[in-house]
């Protein structure tokens, strides 16, 4: 099993690109299946939830070549309407092809999804959106199987804005005959790319990035070539490497306006953040000052996605910090990592207080879900002597050579098998 192997008390100082969104990246190889003309997408990253994502469409059928940057796929074989459950386990979003795949073949047999061990994370609301379109669903033996043979356009309203599920039924609804109207959507920047993705092909749809979604179901819908847009995590994760060494770094191709909420509360805490159309730079050279509080919320509120790598930072704050996780129940795994590395952080329920000590130290830890694992390795950067981070197949699901990057910033990272 591979290891990751830091060296901390580095600066990291630089310049970096940043790769694009893992999570606006996979809903839209999902959604290269609702043609059968072919789809190009640029500078998709080269991470392991993107080679699961298109190890299932080869199991459905299609034809799929990457060459570097860019991968082409081409679904007119799809000969499959099933997700086997071996590679379902692997990818949750596999549960965004329920919806393309409906669609296009109006019935699906797929394994309930696995992915980052987070919480419960159920899929209900997946399920009720697609009855609302009139698929017919059963669960069996952990298959979710459905008939989308009478799939129709419908107004509907989500109980939570969840991300999967607004995905999955904007998908399924371009196969729906009329109009389909999801009131209480996710904002997430992902499904407005999601949805520019979808227009590039023909899809009439319009809404997100607010609460309410329009898809018209059953045009026609073409091939294209599509450029996703930037990782907001990880710009900033990169950003809050940066600043855990007391470094300075220019991120370049970002969009800053996706991670307002992480740039205010690094302002509300005096780190000289500037802020370009597309670029942000940081400058810190001193110990920054703990968090009044840090509370997780749907967008364009503080990600999630976003709460461990800033945890670690909180770790050498001055002052105590209180984190409040409010989108998964058992997100707080990297915290007893932290404490094998001197952190003081209790945990009660859904919130971390953690006050800050001067300095941590090395030592043998594990990665337990991508960010998690992250967050581990901020911590290790800014640390005395060595850390070694075990399992780290879950930091490279969504982190492309992530060691490369940092260490290109100046950061002493090695990969040991
Ligand atoms: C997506 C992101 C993930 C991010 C999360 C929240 C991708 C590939 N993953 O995950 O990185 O952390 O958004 O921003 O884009 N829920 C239900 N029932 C459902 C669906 C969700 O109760 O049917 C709950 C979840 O358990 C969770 C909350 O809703 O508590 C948010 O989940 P959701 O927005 O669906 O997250 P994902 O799409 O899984």
């Amino acid at each position: 099993m591979a290891k990751f192997i830091i060296n901390g008390g580095k600066v990291l100082k630089g310049e970096i690109d940043v790769q694009k969104s893992k999570n606006a990246v996979l809903p839209i190889l999902a959604a290269s299946i609702l043609t059968e003309q072919k789809i190009k997408l640029n500078d998709c990253p080269d991470i392991l939830d993107v080679d699961n994502m298109l190890k299932i469409l080869v199991t459905l059928g299609c034809n799929v070549e990457r060459f570097g940057k860019y991968v082409i796929i081409d679904s007119s074989p799809i000969s499959s309407d099933e997700i086997p459950s071996k590679l379902a386990k692997e990818l949750r979003s596999s549960i965004f092809l329920l919806g393309p795949i409906l669609a296009r073949l109006k019935k699906a047999k797929v394994a309930y999804p696995g992915g980052c061990d987070i919480g419960i994370r159920p899929i209900d609301i997946h399920i009720k959106g697609l009855k609302a379109l009139n698929v017919n669903v059963k669960e069996e033996h952990g298959y979710i199987i459905c008939d989308a043979s009478n799939m129709k356009g419908a107004d509907m309203l989500l109980d939570f804005p969840s991300v999967g599920a607004t995905e999955n039924i904007m998908m399924a609804a371009t196969g729906a005959k009329g109009k389909t109207i999801i009131r209480n959507a996710a904002k997430e920047p992902e499904i407005s790319d999601l949805q520019n993705f979808l227009v590039s092909c023909g899809v009439n749809v319009s809404g997100a990035g607010t609460g309410t979604i329009i898809v018209e179901g059953c045009g026609s819908i073409h091939g294209t070539e599509y450029t996703p847009i930037p990782d907001r995590i990880a710009a900033g994760t990169y950003i809050l490497a940066a600043l855990i060494t007391r470094g300075n770094l220019t991120i370049n191709n970002v969009v800053p306006e996706h991670i307002t909420s992480l740039i205010s509360k690094l302002t509300e805490s005096s780190c000289k953040v500037q802020v370009f159309n597309d670029k942000i730079t940081i400058n810190n050279s001193k110990r920054i000052k703990a968090f009044e509080i840090i509370e997780t919320m749907p967008y364009p509120g503080f990600p999630t996605d976003l709460q461990a790598p800033m945890s670690a930072l909180c770790c050498v704050a001055d002052g105590t910090s209180i984190i409040l996780e409010n989108m998964f129940e058992t997100r707080f795994k990297h915290v007893s990592e932290l404490v094998k590395m001197g952190a003081k952080i209790i945990v009660r329920d859904k919130a971390a207080y953690i006050t800050g000590v001067r300095r941590l130290h090395g030592a043998d830890v594990k990665a337990y879900d991508l960010r998690g694992g992250a967050a581990l390795i901020l911590a290790g950067l800014s640390a005395d002597g060595t850390t070694a981070i075990d399992d780290i197949y879950h930091i490279e699901r969504g982190y492309q050579r992530i060691e490369n990057v940092i260490s290109s910033l100046g950061g002493e990272i090695f990969r040991v098998r």
